[in-house]
Order: structure tokens, then C-alpha cells, then sequence
């Protein structure tokens, strides 16, 4: 009887089919070693198999919604059956008339749920699987409804083209920051539009902060004290392409070194309580958590914090983001987990995935 009620119950939306937090933060952050243990959120994949790239003994993914580990699972099919630049274009990352043909050679070892995942999604993939998500049609919508109204082509190649320090403060200040750029961004990036048409209302239930403001100051951040030619994030929202500056496990050097280590790794459609809950002995040296914690209200936080101190080993660092709702270890485990404030916020400070308000790296004690 309720295998029959699951069988029905139909897969939810992808949400990220592309892990947008920067990669080279959490390899950073993390310093994955031989030997290391890790535990991942899937998202769209891409991330976790950055920590591949580190040849790790072990790496756990998980992801409570079951199109995410589809997602993950496509990109290691990709990865044993097709070549670099193959891969690329099936993801989306190059341009291609041939993604049907290339998803024809992944699907094989695929599982059932994934296969009948990507089946059904024919259309997707010939537009490329990295712009399946909703947040990448959120944003694809953005390109090219409302980004053109307010900067024709030209202008948005120049910003991507970045340059020094000084021109690049030149060029936002005179000519991308207008007053018309800042109100239709407001207007798009507000709570309101979003959780119409990008989120899910939900993520916002424990967030305070006017989400508009803060992307605008991160945006001028990532085109000024950063530079826009770097930054495969940026490139890919405001074009639908990475540019030569690709995220980690998609760039050549990193492609033989992920595919060596794919037996490491295993996944799990699971939440995070779940599995912090019922692992023992302590297993877990690096955790790649994304912004999972601000999905739960602070009391919810506090006890998966508990159950991963529980779940992880001495000197385990925890990498997590904060996007909405700032979230950190509360005082009540200091005994247990100590903050490493310095690296992170210099990590912050570099984030080519500029959106976040903050980024946590923790040590378990
Ligand atoms: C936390 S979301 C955030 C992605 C991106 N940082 C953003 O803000 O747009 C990334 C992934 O975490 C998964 N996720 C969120 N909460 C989770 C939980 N408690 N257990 C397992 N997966 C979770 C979601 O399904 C999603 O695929």
C-alpha cells in the first residue's frame, strides 16, 4: 500500500542543476587529504566531485530530493563514458547539436530513478543539463527578459572582460550601476518575485534580510574587487556560458583525476538529519554542507550541529554558507567546534559564487 502511494508520488523539480557555490572556496576551506572522509550535499553534483579531485578515501553524498541525485548521478555517468570536452557540452558549458547522442551514452549505468529522471526531460538536455534547474531558468529568464532592457550586449561583454582594479571601478561606477540597473534588479531579486518564479517561498522562512540589498553590494564586489573574466558564475549568469574560466570539476586538469576516484564515491537521496543521526562510529573528516542550515530554524540547527559533532571525527572541518539567515555555531558548543574566522572570511572575500552573505569554516575540537 505505500509502496504503491510512493510509487505515485511524483519526483520533485530540479532545483540547481549547477552546485553554485564557488568550488575552489570549499577545496580551500576543506584541505581534503588522502584518507579523508567526506560527506557532501549533492545539489547539483559538481561540488562533490571537486572533493574527488583530492583523491580522498571516501565521499558521501546526499541530497533530500531525489532529482538532485539525479543530477549528481548524470555527471558521474558523463564522466566514465565520455570525453572532457564531451562532457562539457552535454552540461552545457560549450555549445552542441549532439546532446541527445551524448545523454544516449551516459544513461546506461544509470539507476532506474535517474534514467526515467532524464527520459523525461529530452528537452532539457538539448538545451543543456546545467540550465535544468530552477534557479538556472530563474536566472536564464533574468538574461534575457530583463538584463538586455537595461544593458545592451556590448556592455555586458565589456564588465566580463573585467581588466585592473582601478577600470573596473571606473566602468561600475559610470556605466553599469545606473539607477534603472539597481531598481529592476531590486524588483527581480526581491523576496516577492523570487518566491514567485525562482525559489521556493520556503527558504525564506528564516531569513530577515532585504535579499535585493545584499546582492547588489555583492554584485559590485565580484565586478570590482574581483574580476568578472575570472569568474565562471558571473560569466554564466549574465551569458548562459562558464567562459575559459570553468568551475573546478569542470576544467581539464581536473577531469582525469575526478574520473580515477569515482569508485569513491557513493550517494544517498537522504536528508542531513538523517544521516548525522545514524552514523556512528564518528566517521566524517570534511563536510561540504552548502547552506543546508539555514533550511531549518535555529533549534533544528543547533541538534543536526550536535548530531554531525556526533557523526564527525577529531579536527573535522565543516564548510557551510549562509545566504539568507546567518548561521554559526552557537555558544552552547563551543567546547566542541571552534570557528575558523580568518581563513573563512578571506575565503569569503574571494567567492566568485558572490551572492553569499557569509561563508563558516569549523573545526571539531
Ligand atoms: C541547500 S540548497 C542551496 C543551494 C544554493 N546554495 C542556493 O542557495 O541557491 C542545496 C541542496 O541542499 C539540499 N538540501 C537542503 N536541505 C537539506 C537537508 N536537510 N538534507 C539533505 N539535503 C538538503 C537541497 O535539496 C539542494 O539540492
Amino acid at each position: 500500500m505505500l509502496s504503491a502511494l510512493l510509487d505515485r508520488t511524483p519526483t520533485p523539480a530540479l532545483a540547481y542543476a549547477q552546485c553554485w557555490e564557488d568550488a575552489d572556496v570549499l577545496l580551500e576551506a576543506l584541505d581534503v587529504q588522502p584518507g579523508h572522509c567526506c560527506l557532501s550535499i549533492a545539489s547539483g553534483g559538481d561540488n562533490t566531485l571537486a572533493l574527488l579531485a583530492r583523491s580522498p578515501q571516501r565521499v558521501v553524498a546526499i541530497d533530500m530530493n531525489p532529482a538532485q541525485i539525479a543530477s549528481l548521478e548524470l555527471r558521474v555517468a558523463a564522466f566514465r563514458a565520455l570525453a572532457h570536452h564531451e562532457m562539457l557540452e552535454l552540461l552545457g558549458s560549450l555549445p552542441s547539436r549532439r546532446r541527445a547522442a551524448l545523454y544516449r551514452r551516459c544513461r546506461g549505468p544509470l539507476s532506474s530513478d535517474a534514467r526515467a529522471f532524464w527520459d523525461a526531460r529530452a528537452e532539457a538536455i538539448e538545451r543543456g543539463v546545467g540550465s535544468a534547474g530552477r534557479l538556472e531558468q530563474y536566472l536564464t529568464l533574468f538574461r534575457r527578459r530583463i538584463l538586455p532592457a537595461i544593458h545592451p550586449r556590448g556592455r555586458v561583454e565589456r564588465l566580463l572582460r573585467g581588466g585592473t582594479r582601478a577600470e573596473r571601478e571606473a566602468f561600475y561606477a559610470r556605466e553599469w550601476d545606473s539607477r534603472a540597473w539597481r531598481g529592476v534588479f531590486r524588483i527581480f531579486f526581491s523576496r516577492a518575485v523570487m518566491g514567485l518564479a525562482g525559489r521556493a517561498r520556503s527558504h525564506f522562512r528564516y531569513a530577515q534580510q532585504s535579499i535585493s540589498t545584499q546582492l547588489l553590494a555583492r554584485l559590485r564586489h565580484a565586478c570590482t574587487a574581483l574580476d568578472p573574466a575570472d569568474n565562471p558564475y558571473l560569466q554564466w549568469i549574465l551569458t548562459g556560458r562558464h567562459g575559459p574560466a570553468r568551475p573546478f570539476a569542470l576544467r581539464a586538469e581536473n577531469f582525469e583525476r575526478i574520473r580515477a576516484n569515482l569508485d569513491r564515491l557513493e550517494w544517498h537521496c537522504l536528508r542531513l538529519e538523517t544521516i548525522l543521526a545514524c552514523t556512528r562510529p564518528a566517521t566524517f573528516d570534511r563536510c561540504n554542507l552548502s547552506d543546508a542550515f539555514e533550511y531549518m530554524d535555529a533549534t533544528n540547527y543547533e541538534a543536526a550541529l550536535r548530531d554531525l559533532l556526533d557523526a564527525a571525527r577529531p579536527g573535522a572541518r565543516l564548510a557551510y554558507w549562509n545566504l539568507l539567515v546567518p548561521r554559526s555555531r552557537p555558544a552552547s558548543l563551543a567546547s566542541r567546534l571552534a570557528p575558523r574566522p580568518t581563513l573563512a572570511a578571506d575565503l569569503h572575500a574571494r567567492d566568485k559564487a558572490f551572492f553569499y552573505r557569509g561563508f563558516v569554516l569549523e573545526e571539531a575540537l
